[in-house]
């Protein structure tokens, strides 16, 4: 678990998917099941500059090695987005800007108040960054365990090589957030509690609150519901446990059982 900045920024690139053959979708199209869970995975991966909003408004916006990790993660984010977009068109489906818009117009009324939300909670505790960097840290597991899935789920050579190129990249993002998880929180006993409750209080799956319910609902179960998605989900249960003052949360499992 350690983040160097300098090799991060150095390999930091768009996904490259320039012998990445669409075509071969129209051939060999991915079934139901993978094109619903492909949507989710779209449209939160280019939600991304969305939740960036509501990290800048804090003060994690004065630490220059977070400025600089956000701006490359959210660049790295929309090329995911977009990469899963082109598959999404393959199979006629509408993606990109058009369904990102319509996305955006049915955020519920709440989401114009979450940057006043995020500032008022970084004004009332100095831990927010640990939260922050935590909530982050869960996030990258669970998206780069639902890659390794729905790879396995769907067996498309084509989707493979793609999931395999985006996952090795959202493994950057975890370096990063879990190395600066674990410093915030080892070196502070109010940050653990402060971020523990937090956690236990609001945190939900990825796309959770953006994404329809019952979407987040499909997901959970179809990438998750089954005992090898369960083996998944613990694994990072188990990461979370590993993280100072954090033992026993069991969010992923949780969310599987809900
Ligand atoms: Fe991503
Ligand atoms: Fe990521």
């Amino acid at each position: 678990m350690t983040f160097d900045a300098p090799t991060f920024q150095q390999n930091s690139a768009k996904l490259d998917i320039g012998d990445i053959d669409f075509d071969a979708f129209k051939d060999q199209p991915l079934d139901a099941e993978a094109l619903r869970c492909l949507r989710y995975m779209h449209d939160v991966e280019s939600h991304t500059v969305c939740y960036l909003r509501d990290v800048l408004v804090t003060r994690a916006h004065r630490d220059p090695d977070i400025t600089a990790f956000l701006t490359l993660w959210n660049y790295e984010e929309f090329w995911h987005g977009d990469a899963i977009g082109k598959v999404l068109a393959a199979h006629d489906e509408e993606a990109g800007a058009t369904r990102i818009a319509e996305l955006r117009q049915r955020l519920p009324k709440g989401d114009r108040w979450r940057p006043v939300g995020f500032q008022l909670a970084s004004a009332l505790t100095p831990h927010l960054t640990a939260v922050q960097m935590t909530w982050g840290a869960v996030n990258e597991w669970t998206t780069q365990a639902a890659y390794a899935r729905l790879a396995k789920l769907a067996d498309h050579p084509t989707l493979s090589i793609l999931l395999k190129r985006i996952m090795k990249q959202e493994g950057r993002h975890i370096d990063f957030y879990s190395t600066e998880a674990n410093g915030r929180l080892t070196n502070s006993r109010a940050a653990q509690r402060v971020t523990r409750w937090a956690l236990r209080r609001f945190w939900a799956p990825v796309g959770s609150g953006v994404i329809e319910d019952q979407e987040v609902d499909f997901l959970r179960t179809y990438l998750f519901g089954d005992p090898d998605g369960l083996v998944f989900a613990e694994r990072i249960d188990r990461r979370v446990d590993r993280l100072p003052g954090l033992h026993g949360l069991h969010l992923l499992a949780g969310a599987v059982a809900a």
